[in-house]
């Protein structure tokens, strides 16, 4: 099967009010677990590179790489260039074969960060590829750039922004960040604001920086001899308040460098251990697990459920 475009995956599962797991990868393993975990619970999936890991694989591999992985699988699969900076890194990606590309111009003013959006909607859907745009600003590292407070995103410009650029989904600030570090205590969402945003914006919202970082992701890695600290992620109550609100797109990648990490230092506590695939392995295990535990709280693997009744 083809790779879907990001409008396949999202108005499915807007319609039906659950969130497809968009998850960051950067080699061959993460990719394989990802998929692999997806197809073994029948819920699409959106596989996505920031620039830096598509600077760290080479662009003309990415897309050879997923096809070959997710042609002959049973569920959907959306390539996706997550915070693409420019016009230009958009392009390449659309002509190298993706089929969903944020342009994050949050850094950007209102009229600068419209006015790019729009050129690559322009672009991308002359290709049949979707666009996702963000509007607000996340705390903590966004790829190279450091917002050093959020900026959340305010319902009216949302609204103002999606008529003006004709982007098919659009990334929201409302108290997530990226990283294994988000709260100093519990876990807490603007979810009022989503669901100002929700009413006045009728596209696919998506939820970024939304790790959760739990305890039993994280005694698995203390247990493997990582250290992580006093880091806090989004509690799976707040992922659920989300979709019920109008979040579809949920993106993961913080979870699953823990997982990955605590799976290879398992492993290599066999001091005999050499051989890559057996460590490797181990981290693509420990993915698996974590993106089956994903998937149930984004409630996505209902989709197959419900398409198997005819309720899809
Ligand atoms: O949104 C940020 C992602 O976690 C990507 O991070 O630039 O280190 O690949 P990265
Ligand atoms: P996390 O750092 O919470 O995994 O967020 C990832 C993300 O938003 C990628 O765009
Ligand atoms: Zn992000």
């Amino acid at each position: 099967m083809e790779l879907k475009n990001g409008n396949y995956v999202l108005s499915k599962a807007k319609e039906n009010k659950y969130a497809v797991g968009a998850f960051n990868f950067s080699n061959f393993e993460q990719l394989k677990a990802i998929l692999e975990a997806s197809n073994e619970m029948g819920a699409d999936v959106i596989v996505q590179t920031s620039q830096s890991a598509i600077k760290y694989m080479g662009l003309d591999v990415i897309y050879p790489m997923v096809y070959a992985l997710a042609k002959d699988l049973d569920i959907a699969v959306c390539l996706n260039l997550d915070h693409g900076k420019s016009f230009e890194i958009v392009k390449s990606c659309v002509d190298a074969g993706y089929t969903n590309v944020m342009i994050d111009a949050s850094d950007l003013n209102f009229d600068e960060n419209v006015a790019l959006t729009k050129k690559c909607v322009e672009y991308a859907h002359s290709h049949n590829v979707t666009v996702e745009a963000e509007l607000g600003s996340l705390k903590g590292i966004e790829d190279e750039i450091c917002a050093k407070e959020s900026l959340f995103t305010k319902p009216e410009d949302a609204k103002r922004f999606v008529e003006l650029t004709g982007v098919d989904s659009l990334a929201i600030s409302i108290g997530t960040s990226h990283g294994a570090y988000k709260f100093e205590g519990e876990s807490h969402l603007d979810i009022e604001r989503l669901k100002q945003i929700q009413k006045l914006v009728n596209i696919q919202l998506v939820l970024h920086g939304a790790s959760a970082v739990s305890n039993e992701l994280k005694q698995a890695f203390k247990q493997s001899g990582g250290e992580i600290g006093n880091a806090n992620g989004v509690s799976s109550q707040n992922i659920t308040q989300s979709i019920e609100n109008g979040i579809c797109k949920v993106n993961v990648d913080t979870d699953l460098r823990i997982a990955f990490t605590t799976g290879i230092r398992n492993a290599l506590k066999d001091a005999t251990v050499f051989d890559p695939r057996k460590y490797l392995t181990s981290g693509m295990e420990e993915i698996k697990n974590e993106i089956k535990r994903r998937i149930k709280i984004l409630n996505c693997n209902k989709n197959k459920e419900n398409q198997k009744t005819g309720l899809v």
